[in-house]
């Protein structure tokens, strides 16, 4: 695969998975920022190097990660569903308890932890609300594009556009980036401290797996399966 300058992130990523850790690496968003060329999220004295480091992941022979960009859209909205958004209901009722312990315990020599807590309490709300606006009604209107193009029957979405949810879903997207970026930067991004115990190790380790499998999450909705619904729409509109 050649890379420059000019590859767009959020496509290098849908296309091969393993670039991925690359960019965090770099500190590079390829989930709500993708929509950006390598030119213009890496600074220019990085950016040989980072290309160097693309290249080295996608050289090797072997699985590129899972070829969701192939998957019909139905299926990708399902197994979103059904993998990240219960990831998300599960784990954001373990972790909730945790943090409350630590901020207890912890938060005289650690104020820094009542933060995370604040923003992990906002963040639970919102995701909550924001995965309910998917599951009732974007993602099936996604299944009905994919069914209308498959019988060759019309469809009508209730929102207008398809654009407008997704706007709106990218827009909420953009919020939880930031809100995570300040949970990694307040945490030393998931580091213990010297006197942590077991609660605090386990709390930040958690925090960690969240926000990957909340990266992961993102990318999967912004850069295949929104731009999936777009063009399906396109196709249809012009059918
Ligand atoms: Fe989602
Ligand atoms: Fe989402």
């Amino acid at each position: 695969m050649r890379i420059t300058t000019d590859t767009i992130i959020g496509k290098l990523v849908a296309d091969d998975y393993r670039t991925a850790p690359v960019f965090k690496r770099y500190g590079i968003d390829f989930c709500c920022n993708g929509n950006r060329t390598i030119a213009d999220a890496c600074p220019e004295a990085e950016t040989d190097q980072l290309l160097r480091d693309l290249e080295g992941a996608t050289a090797e022979a072997g699985a590129a990660g899972m070829d969701y960009k192939s998957w019909p859209l139905d299926l990708l909205a399902d197994y979103i569903e059904k993998k990240h958004h219960r990831y998300v209901d599960t784990r954001l009722v373990e972790i909730s308890p945790f943090l409350e312990k630590i901020v207890r315990v912890h938060g005289g020599h650690h104020p820094e932890l009542a933060e995370v807590e604040q923003l992990f309490k906002e963040s639970a709300g919102e995701l909550t609300v924001h995965m309910k606006k998917e599951e009732f009604m974007l993602f099936p209107y996604i299944r009905k594009m994919v069914n209308a193009q498959k019988e060759g029957i019309p469809v009508q979405a209730p929102f207008g556009s398809v654009q407008n949810p997704v706007q709106a879903m990218m827009h909420d997207h953009d919020g939880e980036g930031e809100r995570f970026r300040r949970i990694a930067e307040l945490t030393g991004h998931y580091t213990p401290p010297e006197d942590a115990c077991n609660t605090y190790r386990v709390t930040l380790s958690l925090l960690k797996e969240f926000e990957e499998d909340l990266h992961l999450h993102i990318h999967l909705e912004n850069n295949i399966l929104f731009p999936g619904a777009v063009a399906l729409e396109e196709t249809l509109a012009s059918a």
